[in-house]
């Protein structure tokens, strides 16, 4: 079979059986759900449990009981969300939220497949959510102030109604009607810990509000150096306004981050304070960071361009490079090895010449000792008279009379171990 027939073959196969997996009937699907959202402004959308827990055939039945629910969210042939959103269910018996900040860039249309599971009977149920982000008509608030809402988790400030009241508290010190909540984060996401399971414990809620009004001076205040410097030593900040907030929200004012476009960049505190020296301060309010875009390297293609491959390239001449390659290390070792072999040969000097440079009484005292060792050994070969009696054993210096050490068993007397 030819390639591009078999190519052909493949391609039907997989068009075949991704066909059949995104046909196959296997749970119910709810009606598409479209909804819009606006740049730099937060978007939630709500997985209510309610809907779903009609939509299982078996959840009717026992209606008492609460039927535990969990939901899987992803972008539609992609295996996750989109970066800007996030998914938030604190545990089944309650609804799941879609939550997060569109900008610029996610402009247009984002399908969102949401498969909803019964807990109990592993029935599931499917629902497509079309989110078309537009752009916000005034484009970004230039002040824009991020609160840290202590006493609450990240879904409890996501209904409507939370956060209508969060910012009519807003309101109370920032004296501007026009605010709009930008992004809702967990302090979690923030590097924030997770709380005790104690009752009243929670993760905190960052809370990004924009205003094109000026912030109060009570804001400045509070996100001051000076209000930084008494909160790294442990003192309550220069909060002077009365906090609308309590007692519904509990904002650590120490974490209160201010973006406004008038003021100076960042910049390390010159203070004759030596505490600074040790905790150097921030200054939290800085310009609206304008960050710059990706720089197109000489390897990325013009715009809408096509690819042009190279042509083919002509055939090389190899053989030269081959035989430096090849020949020069070659000839380099032949030569070691010529002069190697000239100095071990050739140039050999040998017995004379050490003779000659040796002086005469060192040689003398040579050969004495070489002739000496020669005539020890020659005696050692030829010993073959009488051992010297002392190296005989039991030799009786007076007497001269030999005893056999070893008593012979032909004495006939056993000596008794014990004498009688
Ligand atoms: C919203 O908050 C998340 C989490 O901190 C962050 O990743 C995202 O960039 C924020 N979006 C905007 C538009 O500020
Ligand atoms: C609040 O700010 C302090 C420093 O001022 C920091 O140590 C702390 O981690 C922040 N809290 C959270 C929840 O981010």
């Amino acid at each position: 079979m030819e390639a591009p027939e078999l190519l052909r073959l493949w391609v039907l196969a997989a068009v075949a059986l991704g066909g059949s997996r995104a046909a196959l009937p296997d749970h119910r699907v709810l009606p598409d759900d479209r909804v819009s959202s606006k740049t730099g402004a937060i978007f939630v959308h709500k997985l209510e449990r309610e809907l779903f827990q009609e939509a299982f055939l078996t959840g009717r039945e026992d209606d008492g009981v609460a039927t535990p629910i969990t939901f899987q969210a992803h972008l539609r042939d992609h295996p996750d969300l989109p970066r800007w959103l996030r998914y938030i269910q604190r545990d089944p018996h309650q609804s799941g939220y879609l939550y997060g900040c569109p900008t610029a860039t996610e402009l247009g249309t984002h399908t969102i497949e949401v498969l909803a599971y019964n807990r109990h009977t592993y029935e599931t149920v499917a629902q497509r959510l079309i989110v078309t982000v537009i752009p916000a008509p005034g484009g970004e608030p230039p002040y824009q102030g991020e609160f840290l809402v202590g006493n609450r988790n990240v879904e409890e400030l996501l209904p409507v109604a939370t956060r209508n009241i969060f910012l009519q508290a807003t309101a109370g010190v920032w004296e501007w009607d026009d605010l709009h909540i930008i992004n809702i984060t967990s302090a979690l996401d923030r590097g924030g810990r997770v709380p005790l399971p104690i009752e009243g414990r929670k993760e905190g809620v960052y809370v990004k509000v924009g205003s094109w009004g000026t912030f109060s001076p009570c804001l400045v205040a509070a996100a001051s150096p000076e209000s930084r410097f008494r909160c790294s030593l442990g003192q309550q900040p220069l909060a002077s306004c009365y906090d609308t907030f309590a007692p519904h929200f509990t904002i650590r004012w120490c974490n209160l981050t201010l973006v406004s476009p008038t003021c100076p960049p960042p910049h390390p505190m010159k203070h004759p304070h030596p505490l600074l020296t040790i905790t150097p301060l921030q200054l939290q309010v800085w310009p609206n960071p304008t960050t710059p875009g990706p720089v197109w390297g000489s390897g990325v293609l013009e715009e809408g361009g096509d690819f042009q491959p190279p042509t083919d390239a002509p055939p090389q001449d190899l053989l030269p490079g081959y035989l430096v390659t090849l020949l020069v290390p070659l000839a380099v070792a032949m030569l070691l090895c010529l002069l190697l072999g000239h100095l071990m040969c050739c140039r050999r000097e040998g017995v004379q010449k050490r003779d000659l440079e040796t002086s005469d009484i060192q040689l003398v005292h040579h050969t004495t000792i070489h002739s000496d060792t020669e005539e020890l050994r020659h005696m050692a070969s030829s010993r073959d008279g009488p051992r010297p009696l002392s190296t005989l054993p039991m030799f009786n210096v007076r007497t001269g009379q030999r005893i056999n050490p070893m008593p012979t068993p032909s004495d006939g007397a056993r000596v008794p171990l014990l004498p009688p």
